[in-house]
Order: C-alpha cells, then structure tokens, then sequence
C-alpha cells in the first residue's frame, strides 16, 4: 500500500506534530465558530467550576480534533486521558479508566465510533449520571452496584458522525463538526510551522503549499516537513518556490493535492467501471483499499472537489475529474 499523507501519524512524526500543535484557543487558527463556542462553554465552565458538558467533534482526518481537545484540557486547567475506541475492548477497560478520572478530568475517546456496543453501553451513565453500574456475583445471585463517578467531561472525536448510535450522540451536549481550512487559514498554519522550525520560506512557497494541502492543517505539516528536507540538502535549507515545486513533484502532489492514492480511486473508478455508478465494496476491492478508508480518507476531498458524486446506484466520477484527468469523457450521466 501507498504511504499517504493523511494516515495516522507515525511516533516520530507524533513527537514533531506536538510541537507544532498549540495550546491556547487564542492560537488555534480557523474553524472560527467552533473556536467562538467554545471559548464561551470554556469560560462558563470555568465561572460556575463546573466540568465542560460532554463535546463531540467529528470531521475528515488531519483538522484537529485531538488539538483541540488538549486546548480544552489546557484552557480548563485539567489533565486529559487520551484512549481511542478499537483499544476500549471490553467495559471493564472503560471502567478502569473512568474510574482513574480526577474531578473535572477529560476523557478523550478517538474514534469513538469503533467502541464496542458492550463498552458503549458502560458510557450512558456514566456520561449522564457519572455513574458506574457494574454487575457482582455470578447468575441468579448477581446483582447491580452502581459506583459513583468524579465529574468528568467527555470528548468523543469521529470521522463518521453517521456511524455513532443515536442514544450515544444523544448524550453530548456539544457537537460541533471540523470543516475544511480555507486557503488564508492554512497559509497562517504554514507561516506558523515555519517559526516554529526557525525555517526561512518566503511567501510563494507559503502560498503553494497552502494551495496543496487539501484543506488539512495535517497536510500542511506533513509537505512543510518533507520540502524543508529537500531545501536542507539542496539549497542551504532556504525554501523558494522552486524548491517547494521541485519536492512536490517529486511526491506527486499534484496542483489540487491529489496524491498517488486519490489517482488510484479515480483511475480505477474511470477505468475499471467506466466511471460508475459502482458500489463502494467493489471499488474498494479493485483498488485494494479498505472502505472505511475509502469512505473516510479519500472521498470527504473528491466529494469538496465536486470530482465524485455519491448516489444510491453508487460513485460516480464526474465530468470535472475526467477533465483533471484529462480523460475523454464518454458522456453519459452528465450530458
Ligand atoms: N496546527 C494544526 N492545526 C492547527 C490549527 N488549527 N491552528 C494552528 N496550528 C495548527
């Protein structure tokens, strides 16, 4: 499989990236509703010393979910306990990290929607009630010892808003979800990546690859990282714009942020059904890539891009991904 610029973070790059990640609301750059609402449910908490309601935050991969909940940690002035959902297997892995919480602590669940049904129904009182219901003794003489929780606030992060059952959704008091960075944002994010790097860049090599980071401060991070090596081997660590062209042609980005992987979705699509409509599982099958990924990764930024279409017969290229492509398109659905 491809290395694709949007997969989870390898520990070197983790260690980078948190560097990188600010601390203070004030720092955050863009998603400026969600960065309004929850300075207010921040600082309201905070007035009445209350915990922060329960917050979900769901989006693409790579805009900062799990930056901002550490802003949220940091703002409140409480300490986060960061876990995912495929590593909660069973509810008593729930319960001894639940009962591990301090007074106002975060929990921070990624993935929230791969928890398992079992370990999810430990969540609802505890989300509601701060509360524990454990089951003691064995058959007809157990019974229910409900333990109390400390008060606790909850985020849950997810790519797949659609996947989490009603009654878990339900029990958040803050949804918001994470756009997509505008060009100005992510530009800021890059001009700040370079300070911290103590790197010289100037403004085109900024703007170029704000142009390519498909909207993902992840993204930004990543190219920023990969072009500064080429500038420190082959022009005295100076990023132009010439270096940054040359670094990104030679990871084949292309001028959208298309990568290697988004190629092989649309190339297969067009080529191996003729453009659609084809089920997800079979276009999955034929590119040898999961659905999950496909659905999660590649899909949110060739939806934006108005390249594929998503209908009940399946996904269907559009007549603007032939033309990217410079394919010859057969007409058709769009003619
Ligand atoms: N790094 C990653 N995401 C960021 C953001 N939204 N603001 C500032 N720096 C970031």
């Amino acid at each position: 499989m491809n290395e694709r610029l949007v997969t989870p973070d390898t520990v070197q790059e983790d260690i980078e990236t948190l560097s990188l990640r600010p601390t203070r609301l004030a720092d955050y750059i863009g998603q400026d509703h969600v960065k309004e609402m929850m300075d207010i449910f921040i600082r309201a908490a905070r007035q009445r010393k209350e915990s922060l309601d329960h917050v979900l935050l769901y989006g693409p991969p790579g805009l900062g979910k799990t930056t901002l909940a550490n802003i949220v940690a940091h703002e409140t002035g409480v300490k986060i306990k960061v876990t995912s959902g495929p590593s909660i297997e069973k509810s008593g892995d729930l319960a001894v990290l639940l009962t591990s919480l301090e007074p106002g602590d975060i929990l921070f669940i990624d993935e929230i929607h791969r928890l398992p049904r079992v370990v999810e129904e430990v969540l609802y009182p505890a989300m509601e009630d701060f509360a524990l219901d454990i089951i003691v003794g064995k058959e007809e003489t157990s019974r229910a010892l409900r333990v109390d929780l400390p008060p606790f606030t909850l985020i849950g992060a997810t790519t797949r808003f659609g996947d989490l059952s009603a009654p878990l959704r339900d029990r958040f008091g803050v949804v918001h979800k994470l756009e997509y960075y505008d060009q100005e944002a992510l530009e800021k994010i890059c001009a700040r990546t370079a300070r911290i790097y103590e790197a010289e860049i100037d403004k085109a090599s900024i703007v170029e690859i704000a142009l390519r980071s498909r909207g993902t401060p992840r993204i930004v991070n990543r190219l920023f990282r990969r072009i500064r090596d080429f500038a420190d081997v082959l022009n005295d660590g100076m990023i132009t714009l010439d270096i940054t062209r040359l670094a990104l042609d030679k990871l084949a980005i292309d001028p959208l942020g298309l990568d290697p992987m988004d190629y092989d979705y649309l190339y297969g699509l067009i080529n191996k059904f003729g453009g659609g409509p084809v089920g997800v599982e079979s276009l999955a099958s034929a590119i040898a890539e999961e659905v999950s990924t496909l659905e999660d990764v590649y899909e949110p930024f060739l939806l934006k891009l108005g390249f594929i279409q998503r209908t009940p017969r399946g996904r269907v290229a559009t007549e603007k991904a032939y033309r990217h492509l410079k394919v010859p398109h057969q007409g058709g659905l769009f003619e």
